[in-house]
């Protein structure tokens, strides 16, 4: 038996010595839950694809990249014949592309540009969870490596291939049970084993695997796959999807959103984020019977933009994944969001003395918030109505070329922000699902480091969470705070419009868009000259930050 020994330090970014006082809602930690039912995934036709670049297989005292392990776990197929192979799920997911990442790499230079003096703390703490198998190795051993100049983006840093290599592999499938839902857990303070040695160390997964396959895998790869059911828990994807600058601040808090939602002891982040494979998968080239339930790395959530941004630099970002394969993640991540995400339900329509009245209901079937996640996101409704020869007579929530919102304060002037709304009654009124953050001065800001408050959170709530019940980071803010139709799961909503000077019937049609990157948060970081800001702009700038149409309605009325 290995003896492993956890050894506790706190994560860069939790260096304040005040613990926040509501970061303990797992302390009872949840039951696992029961395996999930088999849900259709979109099937992806064992094409030969075309397969990337080689991964690194660089070795490290702790950690080691992809290639290790994908030679193996590669090439396999379910019982509907769908490709489900691990490395080319994983490798075009956003996890795995988590240090590559130049919108990533251009945020840290803008956290930077306002507080060059923290520069070396701000790039420790950004490692923490975008190159996590890098940082850890480097904390562990007393440094407090950066990002730039000669820090891990360095092709020359020694652990330069394991900082790229992203949320990989062996990080994942290292993290030790201990701790996890408990708040040292959270800011990236997720914990591996540090005394077994190289060749030696545990790969935690759900099976108990036989002895010659044992073998085989520690052969090869210098892991030993031990069972190890902290996989299959969101304690384990809450260690960095829970996230508070300067430890107090929450800047996402998609695990606690998760935690107070009806989705606990229901479906972990795992069965909605690693869909099971239609029955039973060989997991290695080399298995001899096939494992079920195969969890799918696919990883998807709704980075549909960066994905498509990705694919067309692949060659310039020098990325591992082929165009090919960023495409398909791409088209998961956009089945995700048009079948999984939100519903509109239309409670109401009547049309009468010239005015048209709906009442909408704006359903989040997500295991969180609605966006979740980074606050760049943005959900916006979009209601068009046409009159008897298409014109358009009227329109709330339209966007232009840049994917701007049409009379949104906010992408008109920084300084502004459009508030939630009860009732839309003119074009000027959009309905945008956000969150808005302030600095100390109470202006809104899109630096992480620097938020204090939030001037604005309606993301719709997941279904369950009670709206003051839940610990305070994960509360609404602004008027959805005093919205009675703004509950767990739901934003309820009406639209009233005077259409008295023009001619039915009308042709009433709503759409809930998506955007991962608001342009107030590009717009922040122009002018800067950093390398990796410019670049990211260029290419941004190449790409149309068009919205994805997440749900549409569309109805008929009026004479
Ligand atoms: C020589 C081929 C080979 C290589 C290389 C390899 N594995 Fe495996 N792996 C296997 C085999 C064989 C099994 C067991 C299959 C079975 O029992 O169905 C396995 C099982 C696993 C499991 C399931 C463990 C469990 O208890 O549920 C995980 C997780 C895993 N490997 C991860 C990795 C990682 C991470 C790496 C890279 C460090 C890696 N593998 C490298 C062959 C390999
Ligand atoms: C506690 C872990 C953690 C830390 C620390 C962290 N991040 Fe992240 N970051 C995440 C997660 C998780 C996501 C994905 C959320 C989503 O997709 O909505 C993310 C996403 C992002 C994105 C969006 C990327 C895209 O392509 O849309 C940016 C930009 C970003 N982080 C910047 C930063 C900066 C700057 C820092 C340092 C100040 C930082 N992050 C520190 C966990 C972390
Ligand atoms: C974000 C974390 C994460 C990363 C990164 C990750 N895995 Fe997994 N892996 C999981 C989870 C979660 C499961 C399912 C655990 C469960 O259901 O109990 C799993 C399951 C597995 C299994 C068992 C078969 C299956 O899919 O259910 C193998 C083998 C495996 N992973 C190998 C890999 C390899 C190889 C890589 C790198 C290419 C990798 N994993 C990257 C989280 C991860
Ligand atoms: C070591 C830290 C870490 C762990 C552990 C982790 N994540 Fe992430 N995750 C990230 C980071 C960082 C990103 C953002 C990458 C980017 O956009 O650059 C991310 C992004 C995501 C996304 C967004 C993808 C998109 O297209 O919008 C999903 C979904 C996700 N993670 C699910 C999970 C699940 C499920 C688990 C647990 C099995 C998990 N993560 C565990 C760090 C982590
Ligand atoms: C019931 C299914 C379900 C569960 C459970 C679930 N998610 Fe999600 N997740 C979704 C859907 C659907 C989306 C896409 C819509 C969205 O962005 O909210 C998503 C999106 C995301 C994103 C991207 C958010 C954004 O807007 O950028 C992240 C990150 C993520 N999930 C992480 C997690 C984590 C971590 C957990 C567990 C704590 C979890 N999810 C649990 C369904 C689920």
């Amino acid at each position: 038996m290995v003896l492993t020994l956890a050894v506790v330090f706190m994560p860069a970014c939790a260096t304040s010595q005040s613990p926040t006082p509501e970061l303990e809602p797992t302390q009872a930690r949840p039951t696992r839950t029961p395996p999930p039912p088999a849900t259709a995934v979109p099937t992806i036709s064992p094409v030969i694809l075309q397969v990337g670049e080689p991964l690194s297989d660089f070795r490290g005292r702790y950690f080691s990249a992809s290639g290790a392990c994908t030679a193996c776990h590669q090439n396999l197929e379910d019982e509907s014949g769908a490709d489900v192979s691990i490395d080319s799920s994983w490798r075009s997911s956003m996890m795995a592309n988590s240090a590559r990442d130049p919108f990533w790499q251009a945020s840290v230079r803008n956290e930077i540009a306002s507080r060059p003096n923290a520069a070396a703390s701000i790039e420790n703490t950004c490692a923490t969870c975008h190159m996590p198998m890098a940082s850890y190795t480097d904390r562990v051993e007393g440094g407090q490596a950066g990002i730039f100049g000669s820090d891990l983006l360095d092709p020359d840093h020694p652990l330069h291939e394991l900082a790229m290599d992203g949320v990989s592999c062996t990080l994942c499938h290292q993290v030790l049970d201990e701790g996890l839902g408990f708040q040292a857990s959270y800011n990236g303070g997720f914990e591996v084993d540090l005394e077994t040695a190289p060749g030696e160390r545990l790969i935690y997964g759900p099976y108990s695997v036989d002895e010659p396959a044992v073998i085989a895998m520690q052969a090869a790869s210098g892991y030993v796959p031990t069972q190890g059911l902290q996989l299959g828990d969101s304690e384990l994807c809450g260690t960095c999807h829970t996230f508070f600058a300067g430890s107090t601040f929450p800047i996402q808090t998609t695990y606690f959103e998760w935690f107070y939602s009806d989705s606990r002891g229901v479906q972990t982040c795992q069965d909605c984020h690693l869909p099971e494979a239609v029955g039973g998968v060989r997991i290695a080239t080399t298995s001899e019977f096939p494992r079920s339930p195969f969890a799918e790395h696919v990883l998807v959530g709704g980075n549909a933009y960066m994905l498509e941004l990705l694919k067309t630099f692949v060659d310039e970002l020098g990325l591992t994944a082929s165009a090919e394969q960023f495409e398909i993640t791409k088209q998961l991540t956009i089945d995700q969001l048009q079948n999984r995400s939100v519903e509109i339900e239309i409670e109401e329509i009547r049309f009468s003395g010239g005015r048209l009245t709906a009442d909408l209901r704006i359903k989040n079937l997500a295991g969180h918030k609605f966006p979740s996640g980074f606050p760049s996101r943005r959900a916006w409704i979009r209601f068009v109505i046409e009159d008897s020869s298409g014109q358009i007579v009227f329109e709330s929530g339209g966007f232009d070329a840049l994917g701007k919102i049409t009379h949104n304060n906010g992408d008109q002037d920084p300084t502004r922000f459009e508030p939630h709304y009860l009732a839309v009654v003119q074009p000027e009124q959009v309905q945008i699902y956000e969150s808005i953050m302030a600095d100390a001065n109470g202006e809104i800001t899109t630096e992480l480091m620097g938020a204090v408050e939030y001037l604005k959170d309606n993301r719709i709530m997941p279904a369950g969470q009670d709206k003051f019940g839940a610990v305070e980071s994960i509360q609404p803010s602004g008027k959805a705070v005093g919205d009675e139709d703004f509950q767990g799961g739901v934003d309820g909503i009406q639209y009233a419009i005077d259409l008295r000077q023009f001619q039915g019937p009308f042709t009433v049609t709503i759409e809930v868009l998506y955007q991962s990157i608001s342009p107030t948060w590009t717009e922040a970081m122009r002018g800067q000259a950093s390398d990796e800001t410019v670049r990211f702009l260029r290419l941004y700038d190449a790409v149309p930050n068009i919205p994805v149409v997440v749900a549409s309605e569309s109805i008929e009325i009026g004479e």
